[in-house]
Order: C-alpha cells, then sequence, then structure tokens
C-alpha cells in the first residue's frame, strides 16, 4: 500500500488515524476535510482537489459524503474504507453498485471484537431457539448524529442472517400490545463521552444471556479501518467487510 487518504482529517476518528498512521510509520498521502486542520501532511477541502490520487481512502464523515468518495474512487480507481454510519438504504445499493468496479470496504464498526461478538451472538440466539428475544442496547456519547448505531443494525443483521426474518422494532412508546416473537428490538442511549457499548441479550421465560462489547478508545476502530486498507489494498473489485478480514487473518 502506498499511503492512506484520510478523508474527515480534522474530525475526531481523522485524527486518531493519523496519530496512529504517526505511531506505526503509515504513509498519509493527504487528508481531506471540509474545515481547515492543521497537520503533517496535505489537506485539501475536496477529494477532487488531490493533484495526484493513489493509495486508498479511509473514510470517516458523514453519509452526505458518500455520492462523491464513491465517485472519487470510480473515477481513479483508488480502493475505499467506507467507516462512516448512518447511510440510508439507496446508499447501501450505490455502495454495492460501485464495488462492482473498485474494491470496497464497509463496516458499521471497524473493530474486530464487534464482529467475532455478531458471529458469537448469532450462534447463540440460533441454539437457544424460538421461545428466545433478541433485544439490542447501544450507547454512545451525546454528539453522535445517527441512532441506532451502525453496530446495532449490524449485530441486528447477523443475528437474523441466523435465525430468520425478524422486525426490527425502535421503540416501544407508541403501541399498547404484548412483545410479538418475530422482533428484534433496538434500543439508543446517548449521553456524555462513551465511545461505544452493545449489549446483545438473548432473552428466555427462565434464563437470560447477555454478551457486551465495550470500546475503550477509538483506537480500536483506526486500527480497524487501517488493517481494513492494507486487506482491500491489492484486492480486485468488491465488497468487503469485517466478516471477510477475520476469516482471511484466521486462516
Ligand atoms: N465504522 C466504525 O467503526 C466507526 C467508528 C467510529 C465512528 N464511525 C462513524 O464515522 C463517522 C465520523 O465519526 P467522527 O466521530 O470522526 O465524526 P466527526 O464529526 O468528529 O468528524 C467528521 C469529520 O468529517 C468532516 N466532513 C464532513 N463532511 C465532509 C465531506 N463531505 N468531505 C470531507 N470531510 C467532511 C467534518 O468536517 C469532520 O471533521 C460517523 O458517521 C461515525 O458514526 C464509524
Amino acid at each position: 500500500m502506498s499511503g492512506i487518504i484520510i478523508n474527515g482529517c480534522g474530525g475526531r476518528m481523522g485524527k486518531t488515524i493519523a496519530a496512529q498512521c504517526a505511531e506505526k510509520g503509515i504513509n498519509v498521502l493527504c487528508g481531506v476535510d471540509i474545515y481547515p486542520v492543521s497537520a503533517d501532511f496535505p489537506v485539501y477541502t475536496s477529494l477532487e482537489d488531490i493533484p495526484d490520487p493513489c493509495g486508498v481512502v479511509i473514510d470517516f464523515t458523514t453519509a452526505s459524503a458518500l455520492e462523491s468518495v464513491l465517485e472519487f474512487g470510480i473515477k481513479n480507481n483508488i480502493p475505499l474504507v467506507l467507516a462512516t454510519t448512518g447511510y440510508s438504504k439507496e446508499q447501501r445499493e450505490l455502495i454495492e453498485k460501485a464495488s462492482k468496479q473498485i474494491p470496497i470496504f464497509n463496516s458499521g464498526n471497524m473493530s474486530v471484537g464487534v464482529s467475532v461478538t455478531a458471529r458469537v451472538a448469532a450462534d447463540i440466539a440460533l441454539s437457544m431457539g424460538e421461545d428466545f428475544d433478541i433485544e439490542i442496547i447501544e450507547t454512545h456519547h451525546s454528539a453522535k448524529l445517527d441512532a441506532p448505531s451502525g453496530t446495532a443494525l449490524m449485530l441486528a443483521d447477523e443475528i437474523q442472517k441466523a435465525i430468520g426474518e425478524r422486525e426490527y422494532v425502535f421503540e416501544r412508546a407508541s403501541r399498547r400490545m404484548a412483545r410479538p416473537k418475530k422482533e428484534i428490538g433496538i434500543h439508543s442511549v446517548r449521553g456524555g463521552g462513551v465511545i461505544g457499548e452493545h449489549t446483545v441479550m438473548i432473552i428466555g421465560q427462565h434464563e437470560t444471556i447477555s454478551l457486551t462489547h465495550k470500546a475503550h478508545d477509538r483506537g480500536l476502530f483506526a486500527y480497524g479501518a487501517l488493517r481494513a486498507a492494507e486487506f482491500i489494498a491489492e484486492k480486485q473489485n468488491g465488497f468487503y467487510n469485517m466478516k471477510d478480514l477475520v476469516s482471511a487473518e484466521e486462516k
């Protein structure tokens, strides 16, 4: 990998990536942010302004930036690590479509630990069977824009793949009824400086199994994003996620 382009280099995650690159000796080709940022690499206000595009883009910005990032990747044949969360269904379809032309790594959570948690939670849900209800609780800092978190949805998707289709329910206040079996409840808590906590509860009549993942600092997402960048740097076009990375590393 010749180096990385950090899209959103002035943000919480962008700065964490830059710090890890400096620590590990990874080459940051440049950064991009819509606001001025002082850094020890060139910074542009738009991907389009990069004079000589190469390397891999790591994107931690905002969902509305997606179209410009995809356009830049396709135009310059550059692999993309899309770590931003909050994409709509239509945007996820655009990502799938773009991945027919360039390598794209997309995960709502760049932590290897979360990926393993999802796999184990899906296994437990399947083993416990239909009598068990699934509820997911996520907690994040008060500045987080989207809810529920991309990670909570990813956990629900993995469980759903294992046990069959479920309706996702995000609040219960507007209805008065017993909990139907065929749903996964997803609940968001916001406050303070919590980096990210996710608990999957598999709840039966006589017992509950809870699995919790806690992020101690943002470094784990930066670490995962840099591993993802290395993983897709030499890949052909295609859609890759944390499961692909974990299974490639387990081999
Ligand atoms: N996948 C993961 O593991 C993971 C982990 C943490 C955060 N995230 C997600 O990453 C995103 C960023 O998180 P953050 O905490 O760093 O946010 P942040 O608000 O601190 O940083 C975002 C940065 O992007 C910049 N930006 C906005 N639009 C832009 C554009 N069009 N082009 C270039 N730069 C632009 C902003 O100026 C800001 O500096 C969020 O969607 C968050 O949920 C994902």
